[in-house]
């Protein structure tokens, strides 16, 4: 199976790095023209002169905290790129910290972005570019830690609450959406071997990757192939899914 985006318009949050800088390069590889959105100015320009020897890419800097800037911005993109197909919601704050020491302001901080910007991006795309042709694919990023508990060192009781979030909203939007045609699913990655864990302590390594049944934290590429995935015709009857991509370790209670 060959998965293409020929000709398709594709939105990557959090595009400028990470996990969601992988799913841009795979889309754009894939043929899509792809709308990087992302607040770091700097990382997302160097994401747009690398990508764009592959196709075309575009970058849009924005907080995606700040509800009222994200309509105009789609717009924007509509205008520059042409109506959105694909949305794929990488952008995301990750965050530690046990139950008794985070603050409202780390809460309000991690639930703005995680969860209600979330919603009001899905909101957006769907509002200005997918209901009015019937059509339209969202991937949203959960994580593992949005479907079960966590042990400490990893425990987070606001990410863990907007991640819940991400897979409620998810959820949601495809019950409220199918009848347009548009489908919403989530991938929920267990941990993901990314540039900062490439450098941890051996030992570090050892106890995150022993209990996995695969062995191994997951590659950046392997969580952007189930979004892509999800993403094309290939998953054309499934919406409202949440795609676990752990290497087992949900399975075996990680
Ligand atoms: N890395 C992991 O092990 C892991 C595990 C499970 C889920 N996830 C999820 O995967 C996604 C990508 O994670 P990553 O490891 O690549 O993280 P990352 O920090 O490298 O990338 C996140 C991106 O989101 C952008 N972003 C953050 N706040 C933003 C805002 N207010 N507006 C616009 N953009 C914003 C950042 O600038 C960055 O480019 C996140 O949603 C994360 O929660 C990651």
């Amino acid at each position: 199976m060959d998965i293409r985006f020929d000709g398709k318009v594709a939105v990557v949050t959090g595009g400028a790095r990470g996990i969601g800088y992988v799913c841009a390069q795979t889309m754009v590889e894939s043929g899509a023209k792809v709308a990087i959105v992302d607040i770091l100015a700097d990382n997302l320009a160097e994401a747009v002169k690398k990508l764009g020897q592959k196709g075309e890419v575009k970058g849009y800097c924005l907080d995606l905290s700040k509800v009222g800037d994200i309509a105009p911005t789609v717009s924007k993109i509509r205008e520059e790129m042409g109506e959105i197909d694909v949305l794929i919601q990488a952008a995301g704050i990750l965050a530690g910290a046990p139950a008794d020491k985070i603050t409202e302001a780390e809460w309000d901080k991690v639930m703005n972005v995680n969860s209600k910007g979330v919603f009001f991006m899905m909101q957006a795309v769907t509002n200005q570019s997918m209901i009015p042709r019937n059509t339209g694919s969202i991937v949203n990023f959960a994580s593992i830690a949005g479907v079960r508990g966590m042990k400490e060192p990893m425990c987070s009781a606001h990410y863990s609450a907007s991640k819940g979030a991400a897979v409620q909203l998810t959820k949601q939007g495809a019950v409220e959406w199918a009848k347009y045609g548009i489908r919403v699913n989530a991938v929920a990655p267990g941990g993901v071997l990314s540039e900062g864990m490439k450098n941890a302590p051996p030992e570090m390594m050892k106890n995150a990757t022993e209990p996995i049944p695969l062995k191994r934290l997951s590659k950046p590429e392997e969580i952007a192939s189930g979004v892509c995935f999800l993403a094309s015709e290939a998953a054309s009857m499934i919406t409202g899914q949440i795609l676990i991509i752990d290497g087992g370790g949900s399975v075996v209670g990680v």
